[in-house]
């Protein structure tokens, strides 16, 4: 499950790339499920792919549908949390953490900052235009980020440096 697929363009890339899983996405705005909607008809998808559902991480507890989450694997979100204010990267750790069982993981993708150090200049740039747009946004500290995936249960497994300054992290449920 996608949190905050925006366009759905990566939606149903990894749809193709993973044949074998449904791949869901979500995200709160309209516009986006529309066009995530698009996406899978563009991309001729309709038969295997589920629709977008609505999602708004800090809008608890989740509702989500009986046959997603008996199938639920995995959770990952792609350049949200530093989109958004932090109180939703704690609703996405909390509520994620009472969805996933044990070994199931949550995958974050975007720029962070590590030790509270920018990664790279353009990073530093991108946080200051991301505050300009809404002071509650921007790049979280890794160490931040993980510290409240603890609190739900989670570890940090991995940090794998992705091209263009961002990270794949990837959170696994310890119980
Ligand atoms: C920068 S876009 C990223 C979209 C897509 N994942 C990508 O990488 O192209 C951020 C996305 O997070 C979604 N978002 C913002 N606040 C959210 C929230 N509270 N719960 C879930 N998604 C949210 C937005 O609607 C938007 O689609």
């Amino acid at each position: 499950m996608e949190i905050g697929s925006g366009s759905g363009e990566h939606g149903v890339f990894f749809q193709r790339s993973f044949p074998e899983i449904l791949w869901q996405t979500s995200d709160p705005e309209l516009a986006h499920r529309k066009s995530i909607i698009s996406w899978i008809e563009y991309e001729e998808l309709s038969k295997k792919m589920p629709q977008p559902i609505f999602l708004d991480v800090e809008n608890v507890p989740w509702k989500i549908p009986l046959q997603i989450l008996d199938s639920l694997q995995g959770i990952v979100s792609i350049n949200m949390i530093h989109v958004a204010q932090w109180t939703c990267t704690r609703a996405l750790f909390r509520e994620s953490g009472k969805l996933l069982n044990k070994g199931q993981f949550l995958m974050l993708y975007g720029p962070f900052k590590i030790d509270q150090e920018y990664t790279s200049k353009s990073n530093n740039i991108f946080d200051k235009s991301l505050k300009m747009q809404n002071e509650l946004w921007g790049i979280r500290n890794l160490q931040e980020v993980s510290d409240e995936g603890k609190r739900n249960g989670f570890f940090l497994e991995d940090i794998i440096s992705m091209p263009a300054n961002n990270f794949s992290t990837i959170f696994r449920k310890i119980a």
